[in-house]
């Protein structure tokens, strides 16, 4: 058989590890907006945008004009040689809309900044212990695998990780069956107890925790455990550390998760969605903790690549232009029709998410997690022409990650799609 009858799936397995696991097998060719083009002839409709990475959808024209315009004039300077003017006019804008006291310093992953996110904390702090939170995930380089707790499969035969790591759980009140409040109180004495029994508070350098839980299952915690966790962060010196790397950019309907619940967190930690498929990571931090970080202590060869950096601004400005609120309206509307699915499908137990961040989780009878049904579902929907992930450490959840530029008229087709999906599932 030649190469050209093979697929790129079967071209790729070839010279490609198994390690990279993928959702599907799908080759694809061209992208625009909501949608992909198979190899295979067939036009897709993707509701993963690349795990919330296009979230200003596919090949975006402003952002393709911006990076081309860039490209023209420089494509790497190197940040630890030269400035040149998309990277610091973006570090002034993520600047200001953070509230305007913060520095940023520009990776080029989610796990890379992560990992410098952990390196400002212990630094500046000069303590070592950090926690994270059961079912998050922040990486997979050996420290942010350490941080991430949503999978065992992740750590195995990687342990003697990051020391001095220590796990609390993340309020998940569908599954304790308990209210808000009690579960938020459940949840907050388990910090009590790691610093009772543990480590000391004041051994600790910092929370990182996502938001709301991405790959941990769409979580979105009650509004008042966010508030406890910045006290118990200010009474004991401990920065607070938000990863958005996949709630940031627009994906719930503000820019950035942590608006919605009206706390800030000392470092903010953003990759993703940030230039729309361009590599590039932003760790915002509070001025005065980024002051103290002394010079050539952390660093990166293409961290704020003036490409990516272009592309990031005109993501900023489309968002700002329109698309923060399409994605506050269009998620509501999708939750509305997904919540219809609920009167027929029993299994279907809760739909959750802000904006266009939205889990669909199914159970039995029981109250345990069912993740036939979820994998059948996606499956089906590759078939008919829509492209669905799956999230949740039970792998019981569909998470819709549509580009904030969705359209009414494609989530109706979304629907369709789902709908028979799921009636030829039961
Ligand atoms: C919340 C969160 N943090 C960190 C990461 C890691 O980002 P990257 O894959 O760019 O290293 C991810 C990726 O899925 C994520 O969702």
């Amino acid at each position: 058989m030649s190469v050209q009858t093979k697929s790129l799936y079967e071209r790729a397995n070839a010279v490609m590890p198994p390690v990279a696991l993928r959702a599907t097998t799908l080759g694809v060719i061209k992208g625009e907006g909501s949608f992909l083009w198979g190899e295979d002839g067939k036009k897709y409709l993707d509701f993963a945008s690349g795990v919330a990475v296009t979230n200003v959808g596919h090949n975006h024209p402003l952002v393709v004009e911006r990076a081309k315009e860039q490209m023209e004039k420089l494509i790497h300077g190197g940040h630890n040689v030269v400035y040149y003017p998309v990277y610091v006019e973006l570090a002034e804008k993520l600047n200001e809309l953070n509230g305007g006291n913060c520095k940023v310093y520009f990776s080029n992953s989610g796990a890379e900044v992560n990992e410098g996110a952990i390196k400002l904390a212990k630094k500046v702090t000069k303590r070592s212990g950090i926690i994270s939170f059961k079912r998050s995930f922040h990486g997979r380089t050996l420290a942010t695998t350490t941080l991430t707790a949503s999978n065992s499969a992740y750590r195995k035969d990687y342990e003697g990780l990051l020391p001095s790591v220590y796990y609390a759980e993340f309020p998940y009140p569908l599954r304790s069956g308990l209210c808000d409040l009690a579960e938020t109180e459940r949840c907050l004495a388990q910090l009590d107890e790691i610093f009772r029994f543990l480590i000391a508070p004041d051994q600790i350098a910092a929370i990182i925790m996502e938001p709301i839980q991405g790959e941990g299952g769409y979580i979105v915690p009650p509004e008042g455990f966010l508030k406890a966790i910045r006290r118990i962060c200010d009474m004991h010196g401990i920065l607070l550390v938000f990863d958005e790397i996949q709630t940031g950019f627009g994906r719930t309907g503000k820019m950035f998760a942590w608006q919605h619940f009206g706390v800030q967190p000392d470092v903010l930690t953003l990759a993703k969605g940030i230039a729309n498929g361009f590599p590039l990571s932003a760790m915002v931090a509070k001025a005065e903790w980024m002051d103290q970080w002394t010079a050539g202590t952390h660093g990166g060869t293409y961290g704020g690549n003036p490409v990516a950096c272009a592309a990031s601004l005109a993501v900023i400005e489309l968002l700002e232009g329109g698309l923060l609120d399409n994605a506050d309206r269009m998620g509501a509307y999708f939750v509305e029709q997904l919540e219809l699915l609920k009167d027929d499908y029993p299994q279907i137990k809760e739909i959750r998410g802000l904006g266009l961040m939205i889990g669909m989780e199914f159970m039995d009878a029981d109250g345990k997690p069912v993740s036939e049904t979820v994998i059948g579902l996606k499956e089906k929907a590759l078939e008919k022409g829509l492209i669905l992930l799956i999230c949740g450490s039970d792998k019981n959840v569909i998470r819709f990650i549509p580009p904030t530029t969705v359209k009414k008229e494609e989530i109706d087709q979304a629907m369709n799609i789902i709908r028979e999906a799921l009636s030829e599932l039961y």
